[in-house]
């Protein structure tokens, strides 16, 4: 396992960082007084309203609210994860990355010669499919199955030779590399400690990571022997739950991918590639997991299950269903294409070509629509009872999306077809949500002489009551005065009885203030690089934004001054529930009292 990188470390990276130098390398910046502007690289448009800020070190685009630091920008823009573009960042400044131990783990290892190996296996395999002496018979199957050379060549299709030790012989000439061969799966040892090939006359697919490199391989008999396919087993540099077959090479065909089709088999992936559907993974004989669609949903918005018709296939698509719901955020799209018994993507695209393909990719089923219809035919939808099943049967799974539009829309719809009119999940909220439209009518008039880039409020007003309504703005007003001026906020004390109210995003509030006790001499890009990975991450970006030109001043009256309006709310709500509660402690509610008192002054 590789270790964390220690947090100081990628704060390191960030201030040492020039940002205005680093997007300026992938898209051409013009200054503009303080900050630096270019036409947004996430949205079409002509007039630039994407903005970076060298004081504060982070990028906003007016146009369509994209935010974020160095690392934020490379993972929006070159679409890596957090990691790598630490990494990248890391490398240009020539740094070495610090790994943080898990006490009792062993330090990390390097796994580059394991990478090696496979490199060279992968080649070794290739050369098969042209050594004359074992060339006919897998090179025979594959014209059989329709395969052209330029897709052999794409997916780096090979052979491995009948044999023992066709591989150990060719690659494994010392005891070091016999070693590496044995780690990467390639090789397996007996109780006798002896070694001998694991893949043994089989066509041989690599599989490979996000960087190309090659990781594990999958390996299909050439007739009927069991079992048909056989993979790489785990190892130091392959976690079968976590790759996609096809990625990598979805990826070099597309400059964008504007939708990912998510298959069984190896020869699916391959089959619809010469098809000219560079687009398709499939995992590698496991369940589709929540990892496998994060990691897809980095790279696309639009998902498209493709199983076979049959009832394995339809339990597959349902518990492809299952991961993917919470990762279902607004903007992405999830579909489903059950094809008929006894066809897959291979014979499929074969028989009917590309156009009829894609015809059914653009005609899959919805996500909602697929949902209701698989928990419908479990339950008779004309009788009350059943409609109140099914409201059961549903609820479970609409807690698992994240708060969205999309959820409420989940939502009415389940409130439609079972004719209940109050389908109550506990999160969502009791009024619809819209989508963002208003501009927060908060600090709006007190501070109308500030400019508002952002129409947006980034915190969602989710409050019943009027009183809530003023609330929420304070919670943000203390985070905007810590974002612009983290260091004197790091001085002002943290009243202790707000951490128990109950408030949305007071836990934000909470954890920022915890934070910069820790690190009082910490800057706003270090702060919004450690949210950057949570949800709460957008929050921040659209609150700093919207003091991107304030002028920098102490704003720590601000601060304190909006925590004592919450420890007054708290001391409120503590009074109301001890009144509910028939006032059972007096001294207590004396006290609350006198607290009231001494705060509202
Ligand atoms: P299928 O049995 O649907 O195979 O398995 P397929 O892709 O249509 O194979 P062809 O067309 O006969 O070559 C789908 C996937 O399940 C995994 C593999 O990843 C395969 O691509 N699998 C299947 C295994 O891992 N082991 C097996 O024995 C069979
Ligand atoms: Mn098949």
């Amino acid at each position: 396992m590789a270790g964390r990188i220690p947090e100081d470390f990628i704060d390191d990276v960030l201030s040492r960082t020039d940002l205005v130098e680093l997007i300026d390398s992938y898209i051409h910046l013009k200054r503009a007084g303080k900050n630096y502007t270019a036409c947004c690289p996430f949205h079409q448009e002509k007039t630039p309203s994407f903005t970076v800020s060298p004081d504060k070190q982070f990028y906003y685009c007016f146009g369509c609210g994209a935010s974020g630091n160095a690392v934020g920008f490379l993972m929006d823009y070159t679409r890596l994860g957090f990691v790598e573009a630490v990494e990248l960042l890391a490398r240009n400044l020539g740094l070495e990355i610090p790994r943080e131990e898990t006490p009792g783990q062993a330090p990390r290892e390097d796994h580059q010669p394991l990478f090696n190996m496979l490199e060279q296996a992968a080649t070794w395999f290739e050369q098969q499919l042209r050594n004359p002496k074992v060339k006919d018979r897998p090179v025979g199957y594959l014209k059989k199955r329709g395969l052209s050379g330029q897709t052999a060549k794409h997916f780096r299709v090979g052979y491995a030779p009948p044999g023992w030790d066709n591989l150990l012989t060719a690659l494994g000439t010392d005891d070091k590399k016999r070693n590496h061969l044995l780690k990467t799966g390639l090789l397996i040892e007996n109780d006798q400690g002896r070694s001998y090939d694991r893949f043994r006359d089989r066509v041989m697919f690599p599989i490979r990571d996000n960087r190309g490199r090659v990781i594990a391989f999958g390996g299909r008999v050439l007739g009927d022997d069991k079992p048909k396919y056989l993979n790489s087993p785990e190892t130091p540099v392959f976690h079968k739950g976590r790759e996609l077959y096809g990625l990598w090479e979805a990826r070099q065909a597309n400059s964008k991918l504007a939708r990912v089709v998510i298959v069984e088999g190896y020869m699916d992936v391959i089959a619809l590639a010469q098809y000219g559907i560079t687009y398709a993974v499939a995992t590698l004989g496991t369940a589709t997991s929540q990892e496998h669609v994060e990691k897809l949903f980095r790279h696309t918005e639009e998902l498209v299950y493709c199983f076979d018709g049959d009832d394995a296939g339809r339990r597959a698509a349902w518990r492809a269903l299952e991961n993917t719901l919470p990762c279902v955020k607004d903007g992405r799209q999830v579909k489903f294409l059950l094809l008929p018994e006894g066809e897959d993507p291979d014979t499929l695209v074969r028989k009917d070509g590309t156009a009829y393909f894609e015809g059914l990719l653009n005609e899959a089923t919805p996500l909602s629509e697929f949902f209701f219809q698989q928990l419908g035919a479990e339950v008779d939808t004309r009788t009350l009872d059943g409609r109140a099943r099914l409201a059961s049967l549903a609820k479970p799974y609409l807690e698992k999306l994240p708060e969205s539009v999309f959820r409420e829309l989940m939502r009415q719809k389940l409130g439609e077809i079972t004719q209940l009119k109050d389908i109550s999940l506990d999160a969502v909220p009791a009024t619809p949500v819209t989508p963002p439209a208003a501009p927060p009518q908060d600090f709006a008039a007190e501070e109308s002489a500030r400019p508002r880039p952002s129409q947006r409020a980034p915190f969602k007003r989710v409050g019943k009551t009027d009183t809530k309504k003023m609330e929420v703005p304070l919670i943000e007003k203390a985070v905007r005065v810590l974002l612009t001026a983290p260091q004197e906020a790091a001085r002002v004390n943290v009243p202790d009885d707000i951490r128990e109210l109950n408030l949305p995003h007071i836990s934000l509030l909470i954890k920022l203030l915890d934070y910069l006790r820790h690190k009082p001499d910490t800057s706003t890009a270090a702060i919004l690089g450690r949210w950057q990975s949570e949800d709460e991450g957008h929050v921040l970006f659209e609150l700093a934004a919207q003091e991107f030109l304030l002028p920098h001043h102490d704003q720590t009256p601000e601060l304190e001054d909006s925590l004592r309006r919450l420890r007054l709310l708290k001391v409120e709500q503590d009074l109301d529930q001890i009144i509910a509660e028939g006032v059972k402690d007096k001294e207590r509610f004396k006290q609350l009292l006198h607290l009231k008192k001494e705060l509202s002054t």
